[in-house]
């Protein structure tokens, strides 16, 4: 008895040193005795959709992003709404997130390989790590909440400056490295024109354009969104490699190209700033970006007993 608790104890404190403590009780390979192919038949599935959706990486990751900033990362972005609850997902305005029927088409294949056992907050998080490149630790547990109301109070706004930003990502534990680095996410996917038309058309109330933007990038920005009642046309956030994982975020960012005044708001900041410069750097954002990553996907995880495996993404059990 005695030395099994010693042993125990020795795991807990191996598993320490080796970092695994850092995301709660996340690990690498989690479900490696209780469903061995998982990881396999999520990248297999998730590839099968890129190849016929080359826009998906980008619906994957800010799902994931969406659904770790409220609530911790507990697939409560993937509830449907019933007739007693608004779900997250029908938060006002939906903030056009896309990609749930891919992750339910996942979890199908998955509970008929090991009914119960992987949960949605995990296939979300390695479809979207299979999306982009990065490494991912699993046990998470799906939550059983999901409240629209406490989606805008925790998403941050494209409209934030540089001082909400820090204090938005600072409330999840995050640090303004993570936010200069996880914002290169925006590397990939599109937005739409009246998030950010503001900008072009009345920045401070008086017909005018932010003067913190590259006046011929708001030229071309405004032959694509022509008014400020544009809420259908979307355009690159990185434009000409919307579709490439790479470093460009952050060079048009540096030629005052960002998209969104969140972008911009980044060189607001000294120490941000330069954050952005070193990031131009390939190798060492893709490490910073795995790393923020993780950190990111380790918020608030109900992990243990806590919460359930939902059998349908979509529906708590
Ligand atoms: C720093 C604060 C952030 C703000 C203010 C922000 C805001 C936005 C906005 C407004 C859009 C456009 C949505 C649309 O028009 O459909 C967007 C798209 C996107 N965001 Fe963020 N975001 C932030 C951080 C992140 C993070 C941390 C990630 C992931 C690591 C991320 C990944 C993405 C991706 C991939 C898209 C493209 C989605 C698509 O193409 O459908 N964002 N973001
Ligand atoms: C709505 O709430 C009531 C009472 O809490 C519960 O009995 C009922 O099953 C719920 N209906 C749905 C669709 O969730
Ligand atoms: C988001 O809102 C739009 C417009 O109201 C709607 O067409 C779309 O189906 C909604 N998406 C989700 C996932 O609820
Ligand atoms: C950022 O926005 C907040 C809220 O609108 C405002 O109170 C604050 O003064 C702004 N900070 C800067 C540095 O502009
Ligand atoms: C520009 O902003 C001002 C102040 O918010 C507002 O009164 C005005 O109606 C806006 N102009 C347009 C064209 O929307
Ligand atoms: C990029 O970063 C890597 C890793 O930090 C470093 O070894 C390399 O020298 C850097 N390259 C340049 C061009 O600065
Ligand atoms: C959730 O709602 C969507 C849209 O109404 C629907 O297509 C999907 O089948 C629902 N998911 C579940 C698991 O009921």
């Amino acid at each position: 008895m005695k030395s099994r608790q010693f042993v125990l104890l020795l795991c807990l404190v191996g598993f320490c040193l080796i970092g695994v403590c850092q995301g709660g009780n996340l690990r690498k390979k989690f479900y490696k005795d209780t469903c061995s192919r998982a990881e396999d038949i999520i990248k297999i599935k998730t590839w099968q959709h890129v190849s016929a959706n080359p826009q998906l990486p980008s619906k994957l990751l800010r799902l994931h992003f969406h659904d770790c900033f409220v609530r911790g990362c507990d697939a409560s972005v993937l509830i449907n709404s019933t007739a007693n609850n608004t779900a997250e997902k029908d938060a006002i305005p939906n903030l056009s997130l896309s990609g749930y029927d891919v992750i339910e088409d996942i979890k199908a294949e998955l509970e008929a390989e090991c009914p119960g056992v992987v949960s949605c907050a995990d296939i979300l998080a390695l479809s979207a790590r299979d999306s982009v490149s990065f490494q991912v630790l699993t046990g998470r547990r799906d939550g059983r909440v999901s409240l629209a109301s406490e989606v805008l109070t925790n998403i941050p706004a494209p409209f934030f400056n540089f001082t909400q930003l820090k204090q938005n990502f600072q409330n999840k534990g995050l640090t303004v490295h993570d936010l200069v680095v996880l914002s290169g996410g925006h590397t990939i996917g599109v937005g739409h024109c009246n998030l950010f038309s503001g900008r072009l058309y009345n920045f401070t109330g008086r017909g005018d354009q932010d003067p913190s933007l590259d006046p011929t990038y708001a030229a071309f920005l405004k032959t694509k969104c022509q008014s400020l009642s544009d809420t259908t046309t979307t355009v690159e956030m990185d434009p000409g490699s919307s579709l490439d994982f790479d470093t460009n975020y952050y060079a048009i960012l540096k030629g005052n190209k960002g998209l969104f005044q969140s972008d911009a708001a980044l060189l607001t900041n000294k120490g941000a700033n330069n954050i952005v410069s070193e990031l131009t750097n390939q190798t060492k954002f893709f490490t910073e970006f795995a790393q923020s990553m993780k950190r990111m996907g380790a918020i608030e995880v109900l992990t243990g007993e806590v919460g359930e495996v939902r059998k349908k993404c979509g529906v708590i059990n």
